[in-house]
């Protein structure tokens, strides 16, 4: 039978360069199999189906890209922020997505996928990121709907995926969630003040909240007959959990949250059902989510626009970078050596 030992050794031959030859091609992928059914990590050094790397490569750079394209409706208020405090916490967050895009673009690098080419991709529209981040930011109660709606809809995502199957990605996840946990957590605090504060102030959460719930709901993706990934990323342990069971946790949580808030949830067909011990909840416009996937939602163009422009205006920075490494690895051929042989035995 092939072992995880075995998985690994041909992963490592296969990773040096030679292709895996006539007959061996089953054992590898006997021994990929296996890894994933005993819950072990795939490494990037493994041997793994290329469908399998296709499909982390997809994921990870659509997470990365929400990541950092999800800083500007937030960045939006920084300079607004009503207080020394509230404007160094929402700096702090901001940083904090642009981290989470930095290890994820890194996680995406060891499956061989640069990222130079995935930001190529966002921004020439060939690759997607959330739905969410195309809606714009009208209020400063929008900066806690987002911490507490739209956080905790990718805390309740990306909480399993600190299971993944594949180690990078899910060694991510982990710093990750708990960064999430912040952010959630600012986004209630905010709101509830806004809620127990003037009557104006409770009217703006409230709107806030009106706006983002729907949108929220939608990041979870497709309904699961509709999505098109879900059986077989579950089947390789990418995904532990469909896209309709996560949103209804999601929904599930939200309700008691919602009523300590002191403010509704706009879904006049939200109610605890005894039988399943869960909420229902009314039926999600998924023209809305279509339209925003197909680039015609309130603020594609302009999130679009202003990231590539940023990444354009960045691009010193890079030259620097690239030429400072360059200098100082000719400076210091021997410290280069010694790091990569470190590397290796590490
Ligand atoms: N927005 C944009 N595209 C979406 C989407 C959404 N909310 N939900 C699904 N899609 C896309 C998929 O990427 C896929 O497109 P493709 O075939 O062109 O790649 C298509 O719709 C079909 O959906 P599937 O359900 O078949 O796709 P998946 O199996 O990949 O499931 C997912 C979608 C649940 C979003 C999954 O990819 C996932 O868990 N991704 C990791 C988490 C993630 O990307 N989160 C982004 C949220 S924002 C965030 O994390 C930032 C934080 O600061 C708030």
């Amino acid at each position: 039978m092939a072992t995880a030992a075995a998985h690994r050794t041909a992963g490592t031959q296969r990773y040096d360069g030679r292709e895996a030859a006539e007959g061996e091609q089953d054992a590898y992928q006997r021994a990929f199999d296996a890894a994933v059914a005993a819950d072990e990590r795939i490494e990037p050094r493994d041997w793994m189906p290329e469908a399998y790397r296709a499909t982390l490569v997809r994921q990870i750079a659509q997470h990365a890209h929400s990541e950092i394209i999800g800083m500007q409706p937030e960045a939006n208020w920084i300079t607004r922020a009503p207080s020394l405090r509230r404007k160094a916490i929402l700096m702090a967050k901001v940083q904090d997505e642009a981290g989470h895009g930095l290890y994820l673009y890194s996680a995406a690098e060891t499956l061989g996928t640069g990222r130079e080419e995935l930001l190529d991709k966002l921004h020439t529209g060939r690759q997607k990121y959330s739905s969410i981040f195309n809606y714009p930011t009208l209020t400063w109660a929008d900066v806690g709907a987002i911490g507490w709606l739209v956080d905790g809809a990718a805390i309740t995502n990306q909480v399993p995926l600190c299971r993944c199957s594949y180690g990078p990605y899910a060694r991510a996840m982990v710093r990750v969630c708990k960064e999430e946990s912040f952010h959630q957590r600012q986004g209630y605090e905010l709101l509830l003040a806004l809620s127990r504060g003037t009557p104006e102030q409770h009217a703006m959460a409230q709107d806030a909240v009106d706006r983002w719930w729907w949108p929220s709901l939608m990041m979870f993706g497709p309904p699961d007959d509709e999505s098109a990934h879900s059986a077989q990323s579950m089947a390789w342990k990418i995904k532990r959990h469909s896209n309709d069971e996560l949103r209804q946790r999601f929904v599930d949580i939200c309700v008691p949250q919602a009523e300590s808030l002191g403010l509704t949830l706009p879904d006049p067909d939200l109610k605890w059902n005894e039988d399943r011990g869960q909420h229902d909840f009314g039926a999600i416009d998924w023209s809305e989510f279509k339209e925003v996937l197909k680039g015609n939602g309130p603020c594609n163009e302009q999130r679009i626009t202003q990231r590539t422009r940023a990444h354009e205006e960045g691009a010193w920075v890079r030259e620097a970078a690239a030429a400072h490494a360059a200098k100082h690895s000719r400076e210091n051929p021997e410290s280069r050596e010694s790091r990569e042989t470190g590397a290796q035995q590490a």
